[in-house]
């Protein structure tokens, strides 16, 4: 399984203040928007793209297009932070919803939502900022599967070993990229040095 973790000074920058417990919510959001930009630039780097031609005001030149269709599909609650920057980038893609929740005494996830447009051949684009054990991920990305989807990729902003390693273990071809992979859960199944829980500090809760 492909895992990128991002090595980049903007990203690095935007994450520590992601981790300080200072950063109140109304920096949270464009902190995370902005994160999410650099994610999904990374995460774009090899889709297929076909040839065509532009005319620029001087000639004719030849340029390309991606060539897949997208579909952002958020993990709600914090999920939904990243969405508006992936639009911004990927305007033309669909978009799916899953609704995930934690218990908080066990840390088992357990689906309440799942809203999918169209998923075959498509690419899908699965925003989860954390991945801690992998179970609220792992129930995502099969829904993804069965659905149809040919592609997966898991935008992350904080990941623990894991949740990775359950990915890994469950889904060969998912492709995951994030911006840190962090040293390990804690007895809670919260991710250090993480960042707390991440839709409590995007929403104020
Ligand atoms: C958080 C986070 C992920 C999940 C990761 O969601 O946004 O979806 O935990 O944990 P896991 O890898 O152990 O499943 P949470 O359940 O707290 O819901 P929220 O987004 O509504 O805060
Ligand atoms: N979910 C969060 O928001 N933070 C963690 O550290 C683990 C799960």
């Amino acid at each position: 399984m492909p895992l990128t973790v991002l090595d980049h000074a903007l990203a690095a920058h935007i994450l520590t203040r992601l981790r300080d417990h200072a950063t109140p919510p109304e920096a949270y959001r464009p902190l995370t928007r902005a994160l999410t930009q650099i994610l999904v630039t990374e995460a774009t780097r090899n889709l297929p793209v076909r040839p065509i031609s532009v005319r620029t005001p001087l000639e004719e030149t030849e340029g390309v297009a991606l060539d897949t269709q997208i579909v952002a599909v958020p993990v709600l609650r914090a999920g939904l932070g990243m969405l508006d920057a992936v639009l911004e980038l990927l305007p033309g893609a669909t978009v799916g919803y899953v609704g995930m929740a934690r218990d908080e005494a066990t840390a088992i996830a357990t689906a309440y939502y799942c809203k999918l447009p169209p998923m075959e051949a498509r690419t899908a684009i699965l925003l989860d900022p954390m991945l801690a054990t992998g179970g609220s991920a792992a129930w995502a990305v099969n829904q993804l599967y069965e659905a149809g989807a040919a592609s997966v990729i898991q935008l992350c902003v904080v990941a623990a070993p894991e949740g990775v390693a359950r990915l890994e273990e469950s889904f060969p071809r998912l492709q995951i990229v994030t911006a840190a992979l962090d040293r390990e859960l804690n007895d809670h199944k919260y991710i250090l040095p993480g960042l707390g829980d991440f839709g409590d500090r995007l929403y104020g809760t």
